[in-house]
C-alpha cells in the first residue's frame, strides 16, 4: 500500500508531481501545486451506480444561438452577428490599446436600445469611466457603473432585479474571488475569477466580456487558461504610431475567426471604418518604387492595402532580413525563389518588408504582390500606380491561383484601380472593368518590373541572366 500517487496537481500547467513543492518544475512557477487527492478510492470503497440519462440523435432540432448585436457594425461583424447570450467573450490587447474605450462604447449603444448594461471597472474609480464617457459623448446612455473586484460581491449584485444583458468586466487580472487562496493577480486567482463569472454567465444568460491585457510577448499575461475556459477570444491590435485598430476573433464557438473589424481611434473614442481599403490607401505616396498593392480577403470582405519593401545593399556580413505584417518565413521563401528562378542575386542585400497601416496578413496570396514590391525596390522601378497584385507563388516559381479573385478585382474597380496583374487561371472569371494581366511564373513578374526600369543603372542587377 506504499505506492506513492502523483497528486499534487500544478495548477498552471497541469504537471503532476507526487509532494507539495513551493515551485513547479516543469513550468516553473511558484506556489501553483494543489494536493487533488480528495476522493478516497481503493478497495473497501463500493463504486457509485451512475445515473442513467438519454442518448441524443445528432439530427434534432436546434436553435440558433440567441444573439444580442450591439450596434456597433464592425464589432457585431467580428463576433458573428452579436453577442451570443449566455456567452463569455475575452477581450485581450496591448495596455492603452482602447480596450476600455470601445467597451464603453458598446455598453452605451447596448443600454441606448433598452438593454440592461453594467461595466464593472477593476482598474479605474468611477469618476474616471464617466470622464472618459463624457468624452465619448456617452452621458445620457444608462449604463451601470462601478469599481469592483470581488467576485462574489459582484456577482451577488449583478443577481438582483433584472438580469442583465451585457456585463463588462475590466479587467479579469483585478478581479479576485474567496474560493481561491492565492493572491490578487495570480494565475490561479484569474482562473478562478474566471470560473465562477463563467458559472454566472450559463446561468443567468448574461453575455459577459473580460478584458485581458496581454504582455510584451503577445502572450495574455497569465491566464493563457482562461482562453480556453471562454466561448470567443477578440484580440485588438494596433500600432502606437497609428491611428487604425483592428479587432481580430482568435477563437470563436459562435462564429467565424477571420473576419476583422477595423477602427481608428480618434479624439472622440473608436470610429467604425466601413472602408478599410480607402483608408489603408490614403497615405499612399505614388510613384515611389518599392510599393505594391495587394488585393485581399479577410473574412468576407475584400481589403486593399500596400505592401512596402526596401531592398538595399548591406553593410555587415549577413544581411537582414526583417518584416512586419506578415510572415518570416514566407517573406524567405519568396527571396528563395526570386533567387533559384528569376536570377535576382539578394545575398548581399537587406531586406525589409512592411504591411501599410498596421495590418497583418495570413493570407498566401499576397506572395505575388511581396514580390513584386520587392523586384521594384530593387530594380528602384515605380509600379505603375493603378495596379494591384495577388496570387500564391510556388516553389517551382509558378504563381498560383487564389480564392476569390472576382470579389478581390471588384475591390480594385470599386476603388478606381484600371488594372490587375494575377495567376492565369484567375482571367476567366475577370470582368470587372480591370485590364486583367496574367503571370504565370514568377520570372515573367520580375522581366516586366524590370522592363519598367529599363535604363537605370539598378533594374540592371536585377537579371543577370538577361
Ligand atoms: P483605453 O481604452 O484606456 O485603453 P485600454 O483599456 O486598452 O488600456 O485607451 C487609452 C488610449 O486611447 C489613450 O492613449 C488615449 C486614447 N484615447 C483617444 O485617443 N481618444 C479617446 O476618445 C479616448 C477615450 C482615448
Ligand atoms: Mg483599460
Amino acid at each position: 500500500m506504499s505506492k506513492r500517487s502523483l497528486s499534487f496537481i500544478c495548477q498552471n500547467c497541469g504537471a503532476a508531481a507526487p509532494r507539495w513543492q513551493g515551485k513547479c518544475e516543469a513550468c516553473g512557477e511558484w506556489n501553483t501545486l494543489t494536493d487533488e487527492s480528495g476522493r478516497p478510492s481503493g478497495p473497501g470503497r463500493a463504486p457509485r451506480k451512475g445515473r442513467l440519462f438519454a442518448l441524443e440523435p445528432l439530427a434534432g432540432e436546434a436553435h440558433d444561438a440567441p444573439r444580442l448585436p450591439c450596434g456597433i457594425a464592425e464589432l457585431d461583424r467580428v463576433t458573428g452577428g452579436g453577442f451570443v447570450r449566455g456567452s463569455v467573450l475575452l477581450m485581450a490587447g496591448d495596455p492603452g490599446i482602447g480596450k476600455s474605450t470601445l467597451l464603453i462604447q458598446a455598453a452605451a449603444a447596448m443600454a441606448r436600445a433598452g438593454q440592461r448594461a453594467v461595466y464593472i471597472s477593476g482598474e479605474e474609480a468611477v469618476a474616471q469611466v464617466r470622464l472618459r464617457a463624457e468624452r465619448l459623448g456617452l452621458r445620457d446612455a444608462a449604463v451601470e457603473l462601478a469599481a469592483e473586484t470581488a467576485v462574489e460581491d459582484i456577482i451577488a449584485t449583478l443577481s438582483e432585479g433584472r438580469t442583465p444583458r451585457l456585463v463588462v468586466i475590466d479587467s479579469i487580472q483585478t478581479m479576485w474571488t474567496d474560493l481561491v487562496e492565492s493572491a490578487p493577480g495570480t494565475v490561479t486567482q484569474v482562473r478562478g475569477s474566471a470560473q465562477a463569472l463563467i458559472r454566472f454567465a450559463k446561468r443567468s444568460g448574461a453575455a459577459i466580456i473580460l478584458v485581458g491585457h496581454v504582455t510584451k510577448d503577445g502572450q495574455i499575461a497569465g491566464p493563457r487558461v482562461v482562453e480556453h475556459m471562454v466561448d470567443a477570444v477578440l484580440s485588438f491590435e494596433g500600432e502606437g504610431s497609428h491611428q487604425f485598430r483592428i479587432l481580430r476573433a482568435v477563437k470563436n464557438r459562435f462564429g467565424p475567426t477571420d473576419e476583422i473589424g477595423v477602427f481608428e481611434m480618434t479624439g472622440a473614442g473608436l470610429r467604425e471604418v466601413a472602408n478599410p481599403s480607402e483608408l489603408f490607401l490614403s497615405e499612399r505616396e505614388l510613384g515611389t518604387p518599392g510599393t505594391a498593392v495587394f488585393a485581399g480577403i479577410e473574412g468576407t470582405r475584400p481589403i486593399l492595402v500596400e505592401i512596402q519593401a526596401l531592398v538595399t545593399p548591406t553593410s555587415l556580413g549577413t544581411p537582414r532580413r526583417a518584416v512586419v505584417g506578415w510572415d518570416q518565413s514566407r517573406l524567405s521563401m519568396v527571396l528563395a525563389v526570386l533567387e533559384a528562378h528569376c536570377g535576382v542575386r539578394l545575398g548581399g542585400h537587406d531586406v525589409y518588408l512592411n504591411v501599410a497601416g498596421g495590418l497583418r496578413i495570413t493570407e498566401t496570396a499576397a506572395d505575388l504582390a511581396a514580390a513584386a514590391a520587392l523586384v521594384s525596390s530593387l530594380a528602384n522601378a515605380p509600379l505603375p500606380a493603378d495596379a494591384v497584385y495577388f496570387g500564391e507563388v510556388s516553389l517551382s516559381g509558378a504563381v498560383r491561383p487564389v480564392a476569390q479573385g472576382p470579389a478581390r478585382l471588384k475591390e480594385a474597380a470599386k476603388l478606381g484601380f484600371a488594372r490587375a496583374v494575377v495567376p492565369e487561371a484567375a482571367r476567366e472569371a475577370a470582368d470587372q472593368g480591370l485590364k486583367v494581366s496574367d503571370v504565370a511564373s514568377l520570372s515573367s513578374l520580375v522581366a516586366d518590373i524590370a522592363a519598367l526600369g529599363r535604363g537605370n543603372q539598378a533594374a540592371k542587377s536585377v537579371r543577370q541572366d538577361g
